[in-house]
């Protein structure tokens, strides 16, 4: 019984062999037979075996097309430590992937629309609005956030948002509905830090690590960096890979947390091209943010993104450029 169990399983196998052959995965071929013929050998048809082999060629048959994962395999089972170099090389690829695709997001011009559902209401209200830009430093929250988007479509109003990225995964689910809403998300880097003052490797990471996370929720690296204070030199100039946003109205709005002051600052100070700083961190900035569009509607103002107002007004913002307004 034990020996026409075993013919059988040569004949599969060598079946299979062929078959492995004319796939043309010859150097497969080669390597698995060679182990077959050794351990069916040495342990005269054992079922335990027959079943080993047999299961070796069904993996070879399966990697034909990823001679990859075969020689990873065959290396965990001889040498654990080199699993771990390995790991390790995986995981410098991917960093290198990440930095390839940051330059594609470095190339993003403001000559595209940010957000593609907002083109025809663009079109609609070139030369015939005036146009002013509302940012919002320091978040995500969750209550003050949602609250003035609950109330953006109200004035077809889109608007800026400079997050902090150690912010980013504990409010993500704000930031996505941020994002796919066509509001545009930039960076205000990690950790609130002075960039200014940062060496170069320290710097690097506040940009870095504040684009993977953000990329982490919305697929794709901030659009824009505003550094926080808005303290910036050369070298973070040179760092930010994208353009740099500062503004030309301040509501002062963390100083007085008063709606009607906030409210005030921008309907006294609004004009066309014109770019606000308020920080969605209070409430009385969200609800004075509201009346101001509320009255600036009236005043024939649309309210869009930073990169929405470069593209209405023919400006292709430049990476490592300081913009105060967009005129
Ligand atoms: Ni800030």
């Amino acid at each position: 019984m034990m020996s026409k169990k075993k013919k059988t399983l040569v004949t599969v196998a060598s079946v299979i062999m062929v078959i492995a052959t004319v796939l043309g995965c010859v150097v497969i071929a080669q390597k698995i037979p060679a182990d077959s013929v050794k351990t069916t050998g040495t342990t005269a048809g054992s079922p335990t075996t027959t079943a080993t082999t047999t299961q070796s060629t069904t993996t070879t048959t399966t990697t034909t097309t990823t001679t990859t994962t075969t020689t990873t395999t065959t290396t965990t089972t001889a040498k654990p430590t080199t699993t771990k170099k390995k790991t390790t090389t995986t995981k410098k690829k991917t960093t290198t992937t990440a930095k390839e695709e940051k330059i594609t997001t470095t190339k993003y011009t403001t000559t595209q629309v940010y957000n593609p559902d907002r083109k025809a209401y663009l079109e609609s209200i070139k030369g015939n609005k005036k146009l002013i830009a509302l940012t919002f430093d320091d978040g995500p929250t969750n209550n003050y956030t949602v609250k003035l988007l609950d109330n953006l479509d109200k004035y077809n109003a889109r608007v800026t948002f400079f997050v902090v990225g150690d912010r980013v995964s504990k409010y993500s689910s704000t930031l996505n509905r941020a994002y796919k809403m066509g509001n545009e998300i930039g960076s205000h880097t990690y950790s609130h830090k002075d960039l200014a003052q940062l060496k170069p490797a320290e710097l690097q990471k506040q940009i870095e690590k504040t684009n993977e996370e953000v990329k982490k929720v919305i697929g794709v690296y901030p659009s824009l960096m505003r550094p926080p204070y808005g303290s910036y030199n050369n070298t973070v100039k040179s760092a930010a890979g994208v353009p740099i946003i500062m503004w030309n109205i301040d509501t002062l709005d963390w100083k007085h947390r008063d709606k009607n002051k906030v409210c005030q600052n921008i309907v006294k100070n609004a004009h066309d091209g014109a770019i606000v700083l308020m920080h969605d961190l209070y409430g009385s900035t969200v609800d004075g943010a509201i009346m101001a569009m509320d009255k600036l509607q009236h005043e024939g103002y649309a309210f869009v993104t930073v990169s929405e107002l470069a593209y209405l007004k023919g400006k292709t913002l430049e990476p490592g450029k300081v913009y105060n307004s967009i005129k």
